[in-house]
């Protein structure tokens, strides 16, 4: 792996205000993203994902506060950048692939020259050679006879292939960070695969370093380098992906391999993680995971736990791990899922 990094994200703390009072949002969110790798950022609903990736562009709604940390960019702390340098970075040096994408494309604007423009805006080329680059990036995303298409209008395209203009659209620039936040959870599973796969055989080429959002660890177990894992606003668990699948650590991150699909028979009920999650109003002083954790000791109701390391790519930040704490193994049910999806791994593999 390419060990230089693009991104270094450094405890950052984010908060609302709201009329409720300040939702804790973001508690000490740290990570790098190397050159070329794909990172996925997985949690359920309301981790704190889009804030994570949207503090990173820079477009957090009005009533969010920055409370603490950095966020170093080529080594340049976006923090602490003015909204005029912002709009020379977004789109050009990290571009975002927004979680609906299908609002995303103008209605009103043809898609040649909406996958051009923000080439044009940025790098200052003619018209002419703008479209030469959007039908260049058209093609390389798939869009069947694609120079006869330029003038054709978002409506006129499937909504496959709209998803594929909106990558063009992200990539025109070749940006160095492409954020992609669930790109396709309006669209089935598979063409969640087969996008992230696109976005990969892409990647191959113009090496740009992908944070991949998504719900489901399933769509990105082929594709992600590394898999960060969120819970309440933190990363609870992070490493390669080998390390996430075969060995994983923390109690949450069980829980969601247990609740992947494993879409056989009818005897697949899915498996939920029992509980719900914290409330980032008064988060929790110990670990915000503990009233759901069958296995919590009196210190998680006491203490937030620090990172242990498994490996120098692998860091859980659980109670479990520490030297004093009893040896635990993962629920039977957890377990059981858990060997159909790697079984299914292994012949996907071949
Ligand atoms: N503008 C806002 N005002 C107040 N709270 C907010 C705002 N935006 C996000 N939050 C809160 O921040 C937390 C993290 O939200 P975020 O959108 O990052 O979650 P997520 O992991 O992306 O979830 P999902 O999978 O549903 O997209 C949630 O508790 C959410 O309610
Ligand atoms: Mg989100």
């Amino acid at each position: 792996m390419n060990l230089k990094k693009v991104l270094e994200v450094k405890d950052l703390k984010i908060s609302f205000d709201t009329f409720a009072g300040k939702v804790h949002a973001i508690r000490g969110v740290s990570f790098d993203l190397y050159e070329g790798e794909t990172l996925a950022i997985v949690g359920e609903s309301g981790s704190g994902k889009s804030v994570t990736t949207r503090s990173i562009m820079r477009l957090l709604s009005s009533n969010a506060n920055i409370d603490n940390g950095e966020i170093l960019f080529k080594g340049a702390n976006i923090v602490k950048k003015s909204e005029k340098e912002m709009q020379s970075i977004r789109g050009k040096e990290i571009a975002m692939i927004f979680q609906d994408p299908m609002t995303s494309l103008d209605p009103t604007m043809p898609i040649g020259k909406q996958v051009a423009e923000s080439l044009i805006k940025h790098n200052k080329v003619s018209k002419k050679e703008g479209l030469k680059a959007a039908l260049d990036l058209l093609n390389l995303v798939g869009i069947p006879n694609a120079e006869k298409r330029l003038k054709n209008y978002p409506h006129q395209f499937s909504g496959g292939q709209r998803q594929r203009i909106v990558i063009a659209i992200a990539l025109i620039c070749y940006p160095e960070v492409l954020i992609a936040d669930e790109p396709t959870t309006a669209l089935d599973v598979t063409i969640q695969a087969q996008i992230l796969e696109l976005m990969k055989e892409i990647q191959g080429k113009i090496n740009t370093s992908i944070i991949f959002i998504t719900h489901d660890l399933g769509v990105v177990a082929n594709v992600a380098d590394r898999v960060a894992v969120m819970y309440g606003g933190r990363i609870v668990e992070v490493g390669t992906s080998e390390e996430i699948f075969y060995n994983p650590q923390h109690p949450y991150t069980w829980g969601l391999l247990g609740s992947m699909p494993t879409l056989e028979g009818t005897e697949d009920r899915l498996y939920a993680i029992p509980g719900s999650p914290p409330d980032l109003l008064a988060p929790p002083t110990g670990d915000a995971f503990y009233p759901r954790n069958e296995f919590a000791m009196q210190i998680d109701t006491e203490e937030a736990p620090p990172y242990f390391e498994i490996s120098s790519t692998h860091q859980a930040a659980t109670w479990l791990l520490a030297p004093q704490a009893p040896k635990v193994e993962p629920p039977l049910e957890i377990q059981r899922r858990w060997k159909i999806f790697q079984e299914k791994q292994a012949a996907k593999k071949g």
